[in-house]
């Protein structure tokens, strides 16, 4: 194998010299450059990126850690992310945590061990501490939810206000009993989710009603369970706003099942904004979410941050809209 050491001898220069030559522009003139280069060329050199992960330097790859890489909204991201990777010529490592918080520690520690450059974190139902503690000193940019405790950059949207949109759209058309199908406790985007509905209720005048809650898991099976629990609750409604589209595919199963046509006699909405949505029977009314481009934005904030000679010290955060659309699944209340 030829290392650097070769192209130092075949070039008359030290190693000092070829590492200029290959890693940065300054301190060496253009033709000692060109030269150099030439000769690594000629000799078939390959940087040895281990090598270069020893020395402390760079190692073009990011990680991206997720919760649940069987929701279509995590494919979606991954190409945001993915495009800037290209792009800045980074290598991109996935890490599927399923919201264990364990797994998500031991899979920063490996990946600080690899010695990646930096992460992007969905934080699942992590408790900032844990996540806090094993992410010090390595870039994160965090996406989507919130870490207590964690001081970094951050790039999602306004979970509370998207769920207001869904809500009014509801009461526009004339629904007051709305009932609600949380995300998982522990997350913030869930919590915001819910405040939303909450909000969005009280400013026409309405009491949110307890029993039209009911605690799911921003998946289907969590959506099918929270529309059978509702029905057999035996509770007035004609209207649900679901935590997010998975849910909502499992909410419209349920009434479907039961009898209840969508929207003559529920109408459904959901959020995220998933390709999917667009195929249900009928379409799913939603509020979607700029997937593809939370992934790029969050990319390009870490990937900038680590090409900055300087770092900015502060945290940015970056808070990107959602937009209602309107689909078969909702209707004027009958
Ligand atoms: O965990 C899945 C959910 O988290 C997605 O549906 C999206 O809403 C994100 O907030």
């Amino acid at each position: 194998m030829v290392t650097v050491h070769d192209v130092a001898r075949h070039a008359g220069v030290s190693i000092a010299t070829v590492s200029r030559a290959l890693n940065d522009r300054e301190r060496i003139s253009s033709a000692t450059r060109d030269r150099v280069l030439e000769i690594a060329r000629s000799l078939g050199y390959q940087p040895n990126d281990l090598a270069r992960s020893l020395a402390g330097m760079a190692t073009q790859t990011i990680a991206l850690l997720l919760p649940d890489i069987t929701n279509p909204f995590f494919p979606e991201l991954v190409k945001g992310v993915q495009t800037i990777a290209d792009e800045r010529g980074h290598l991109l490592l996935l890490c599927h945590n399923a919201d264990d918080g364990a797994k998500a520690r031991a899979d920063i520690a490996m990946l600080r061990r690899k010695k990646v450059d930096g992460i992007l974190l969905v934080a699942g139902t992590l408790k900032g501490r844990g996540i806090a503690g094993a992410t010090s000193d390595l870039p994160t940019v965090v996406l989507d939810r919130r870490v207590p405790g964690l001081r970094s950059d951050v790039v999602t949207v306004d979970h509370r206000a998207g769920a207001r949109k869904a809500v009014e759209h509801l009461l526009e058309l004339g629904h007051r009993r709305i009932a609600h199908i949380t995300g998982p406790p522990g997350i913030s985007s869930s919590k915001e989710r819910q405040a939303g509905w909450e909000e969005a209720l009280r400013a026409t005048g309405i009491e949110p009603d307890k029993e039209l809650v009911v605690q799911g898991d921003f998946l289907e099976d969590g959506g099918y369970a929270g529309g059978r629990a509702l029905i057999q609750r035996k509770v007035d409604f004609t209207a649900a706003f679901a935590a997010n589209d998975m849910s909502a595919i499992g909410l419209l199963k349920a009434l479907t099942e039961e009898g209840r046509q969508v929207p003559n006699d529920v109408s459904v909405v959901g959020f995220d904004g998933i390709h999917l949505a667009a195929y249900t029977a009928p379409a799913l009314t939603t509020v979607a979410q700029p997937i593809f481009d939370l992934g790029r934005r969050a990319a390009e904030l870490l990937l900038d941050r680590l090409a900055a000679a300087e770092p900015d010290k502060e945290p940015h955060t970056v808070v990107l809209e959602t937009k209602l659309v309107v689909r078969g699944s909702t209707s004027q209340r009958r």
